[in-house]
């Protein structure tokens, strides 16, 4: 097993958030995490990423539990922006010059510009580039950390349906390449649907996970997604209920 969460739990200003979330991500699985605004959704990421300490609870990576900032996690949080005074190459390469070599970090990374359909805009600055593009480059900031496990927070929410489309599938693509073990937060269904073999309902706050879907070994393509209408609608009932609940 990759990761495993157990039993997590965390309070803010004597609120509950979380309590008790238990999931696993098996190697090379993508699971989607999709829940109610507000529920924790975020905080989970925040907490593997070892951004938040929560107050009860364990993560294992490999079996091995993980009690701080670990380099298992590479994550793309929910408001992902780039440095506007730096170029593309110097942004995407940004953890890598603070951790490893400059040079060593820019040669990886030149080589996967063209792989995220970034071509050509090495040396140009954000405010050049269109809203899929900065994704994209935010995107290839994350994937360059080297870490086996992606962790992904509404990395397409910003973006208006049919370049959000493009990304997603840009992204099931890409995910064959890298292997990597995702877990991805969104609000979408369809984009949980799409991109994941396992989806995970978290209920409302103070949230547990109410409820898994599994939708592996699929060949996904959006036809397939366009027909899914009774499993989109079950899923949008359940969260709709865990909203009122
Ligand atoms: N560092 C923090 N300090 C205090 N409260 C926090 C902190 N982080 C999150 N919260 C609170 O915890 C709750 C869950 O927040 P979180 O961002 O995890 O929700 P979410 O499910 O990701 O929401 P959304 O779908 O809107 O992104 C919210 O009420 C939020 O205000
Ligand atoms: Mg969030």
């Amino acid at each position: 097993m990759k990761l495993r969460v157990e039993d997590m739990a965390i309070a803010f200003d004597g609120k509950q958030i979380l309590n008790g979330v238990n999931f696993q991500v098996q190697e090379g699985e993508f699971v989607a995490i999709i829940g109610p605004s507000g529920c924790g959704k975020s905080t989970i990421l925040n907490i593997l990423a070892g951004v938040l300490a929560c107050d009860r609870g364990n993560v294992f990576v490999d079996d091995q539990l993980i009690t701080s900032i670990s380099s298992h996690f590479a994550y793309m949080p929910q408001s992902d922006l780039l440095l506007p005074w730096k170029t593309i190459l110097q942004n995407v390469t940004l953890y890598g010059s603070v951790h490893n070599d400059k040079k060593k970090a820019e040669e990886r990374a030149l080589k996967e510009f063209k792989v995220f359909g970034l071509d050509g805009y090495q040396y140009a600055y954000p405010h050049q580039l269109s809203g899929g593009m900065r994704q994209r480059a935010a995107f290839l900031r994350t994937a360059l950390c080297s870490a086996d496990i992606l962790l992904l927070d509404e990395p397409f929410g910003a973006l208006d349906v049919i370049t959000r489309n493009e990304m997603q599938d840009w992204l099931l693509n890409l995910r064959k390449e890298l292997g990597c073990t995702t877990l991805l937060v969104t609000h979408d269904i369809d984009e949980a649907l799409y991109l994941a073999d396992r989806i995970l309902i978290l209920s409302k706050s103070p949230a547990t996970i109410s409820e898994e879907i599994s939708v592996a070994g699929i060949q996904k393509t959006r036809d397939w997604l366009f027909s899914q209408g009774e499993l989109k609608k079950e899923i949008y009932q359940r969260l709709k209920g865990e909203q009122n609940a």
